[in-house]
């Protein structure tokens, strides 16, 4: 990277860079702060982000030479990227996540909590001289619309141009949230990938600290500090770090929700749009359902936002989301133009692809995006593969970062500053028995419930094993940046604060049901509209529902599945509530209760004795 900043004429760091950071901005804390980190980081250099296409293309470029990018196939994908990272760095380390406030319990178990000053003496360890070599990236970025309500702005310093890239996709960046930030708060967030280089010393395409890698929260000081790992995030610091983890914090603090959430809107053949969020754990299917192509005729979904969402109750007593991203940073594998058609058409341009396979005429592949793979390709380990060899072409957890605009679903109050208000909420996670289909809350004190008691098999989206159940409260066990207990009594703060009549309804959803022989017992991806005419029927008093110790699930007949080669048979087992099985699962969220501690409310504990004698009344 040795010679970018010097071609977009910015000064070397010393008093040179100093000046730049004062042309860049007057807010002195900012400046102070780059200043104190260039000190701390030594990096060859700093440049500030503009933002501009002029400075992507040359990052770019230069990433290219480095044999950090390869340029993919300009006639087929213009203006994309292929990125293929080390193998040891290829998803969120959950066990290398630090939450860091003063007491502990403010954490609560579910988090790796350490003290914030010994942290930070390890951390001043580890980024000494880190940047060695490199230059240091200052990237102004806003999440939200610039001079939305609900947007909050970071600064994010990285030595990574990577990282750099995939900010402009999934962020609003460079010089225009600088001058929105004016004298104003930000979020300062620290990245390395932790590889300093000595003078002379070649680089590698993916430089990253497998060894010593810690992704760190502080949020009572509301920063980041994240060493090692370049990947996803790990590293675009914007998303899960802050929009999440400081975000759950500040929101408690100020009275919002910051969600795993996907926003969608809905709009029946002829009837009125409503607004949808949604919970899923990673991998669990946000994205396609996010902007799904629905397969009963006439109805319509457009995509506010496939990750995040953050709402607030606005003066009318309801709930308006706004969708922080700008861009889709999606699961690769499984898109295809039958699963996630509007996915494909996002990434057909301007995208960055990392561990993807390439094929020999430089475009991308992936398990799942045709039926058949193509005769030859090159792995996203850059080995040659060949249908049948036994390995995967792409990592599972291989993802597409691609312009939010560019979907051709994009709802047209994406980018709205007062966020489109919101119906209904959804939980659900990949449970292969027990959870039905689709049920409904009694209420939002039960949704809470609901939410709390949220559980998955675990995915790609992590390091560790795959497909284990584990308790994944609205999705946020790897998010929530403070004490679960206290993060649901959030919950039930919240929907106290809607106007009555104004709290979504909310609801529990599972497309991962299997038959005993190990099939999927419902089609998913665009049927699963099926499922949200039903909650549209719900919210408008139409369709027809039957109470259940567990919630309620649809009345028979009142699910459309019109078209569909489901049976009687197949319908009862997809909406069963086992009673036996649910008194074993209640047993399993007393002992998730338990490890989370004193600070999980009584409200929650009622609902699940409560569920207990309705299980046992039966
Ligand atoms: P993160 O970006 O990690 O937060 O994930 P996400 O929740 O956006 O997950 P995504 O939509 O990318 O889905 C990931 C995987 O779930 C892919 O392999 C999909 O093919 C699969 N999937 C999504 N929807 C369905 C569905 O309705 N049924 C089934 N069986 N699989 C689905
Ligand atoms: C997730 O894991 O939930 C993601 C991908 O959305 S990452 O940004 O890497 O966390
Ligand atoms: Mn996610």
């Amino acid at each position: 990277m040795a010679g970018f900043s010097r071609a977009l004429g910015a000064g070397a760091c010393g008093s040179e860079g100093k000046t730049r950071a004062g042309q860049m901005t007057k807010n002195g804390k900012l400046s102070e702060w780059v200043e104190e980190m260039r000190q701390l980081c030594s990096p060859e250099r700093v440049h500030w982000c503009d933002g501009s296409r002029e400075e992507y293309d040359l990052l770019c470029s230069e990433m290219v030479r480095a044999g950090t990018f390869v340029k993919l196939n300009e006639a087929k994908r213009p203006n994309s990227y292929l990125c293929l990272s080390d193998p040891s760095d290829v998803a969120r380390t959950e066990d290398r996540t630090f939450i860091c406030c003063k007491n502990k319990d403010d954490a609560g178990t579910t988090n790796n909590w350490r003290d914030p000053d010994e942290m930070k003496a390890m951390l001043r360890g580890l980024f000494r001289g880190c940047m060695r070599g490199r230059t240091l990236y200052v990237i102004p970025f806003s999440m939200g619309p610039l001079g939305s309500e609900i947007a909050h702005i970071g600064v994010e310093l990285t030595d990574s141009p990577y990282v750099v890239c995939n900010m402009r996709i999934m962020t609003r960046m460079g010089r225009a949230v600088l001058d929105a930030l004016g004298q104003g708060e930000f979020v300062p967030c620290l990245h390395s990938v932790g590889a300093p280089l000595a003078p002379g010393q070649k680089d590698v395409p993916w430089p990253c600290n497998a060894g010593n890698k810690a992704i760190v929260h502080f949020p009572e000081e509301r920063a980041i500090w994240s060493f090692g790992s370049g990947y996803g995030g790990n590293a675009l610091l914007g998303k899960k770090c802050f929009a999440l983890r400081i975000a759950s914090v500040m929101a408690r603090d100020q009275g919002w929700l910051a969600e795993h959430m996907l926003i969608l809107g809905l709009t029946p053949p002829g009837g009125k749009k409503v607004y949808v969020a949604a919970a899923f754990p990673s991998a669990c299917g946000k994205t396609n359902l996010a902007m799904m192509n629905p397969a009963l005729p006439g109805w319509k979904v457009e995509c506010v936002g496939d990750d995040i969402a953050w709402m607030k109750f606005g003066p009318d007593g309801r709930l308006y989301a706004i969708n922080p991203e700008y861009g889709f940073f999606g699961v690769a594998p499984g898109t295809s133009m039958q699963s996630n058609p509007n996915a494909m058409l996002s990434l057909g341009a301007n995208s960055i692809f990392t561990n993807v396979a390439m094929t020999p005429d430089r475009d991308v592949w992936w398990e799942g995006m045709t039926e058949k793979a193509p005769p030859r390709l090159t792995s996203w380990l850059r080995e040659e593969w060949s249908p049948g060899c036994g390995k995967k072409a792409a990592h599972p957890n291989a993802r597409f970062t691609a312009p939010a605009g560019q979907c051709p679903v994009i709802d047209p109050d994406w980018e709205n500053p007062r966020g489109v208000p919101i119906s209904a909420i959804m939980f659900g996670g990949r449970r292969p028995s027990t959870v039905p289909l689709v049920f409904e809350a009694f209420n939002w004190r039960h949704g809470t419930f609901l939410g709390s008691i949220q559980s998955s098999e675990t995915t790609a989206a992590a390091a560790g094993a795959v497909g284990m159940v584990r308790r994944d409260p609205m999705a946020m066990l790897p998010f929530c940046g403070y004490n679960m207990g206290d993060y649901f009594a959030h919950w039930l703060r919240m929907g106290r604060a809607a106007k009555a009549g104004h709290q979504p309804a909310i609801y529990y959803v599972n497309w991962f049901r299997k038959s005993a022989e190990g099939e999927w017992l419902w089609p998913g991806y665009g049927d699963n509209v099926r499922v949200l005419k039903w909650i549209v029927g719900r919210l408008a008093g139409t369709a027809g529902a039957v109470d259940t110790p567990i919630g309620r699930v649809p009345a028979p007949g009142a699910l459309d599945v019109s078209g569909l080669n489901i049976g009687r048979a197949e319908m009862d087992e997809l909406l069963k509530v086992d009673a036996d099985a649910w008194l074993s699962e209640a047993k399993g969220i007393a002992e998730h209760y338990g490890k989370i501690g004193e600070r999980v409310p009584r409200e929650m504990h009622d609902e699940l004795a409560a569920m207990e004698r309705r299980l046992r009344a039966r």
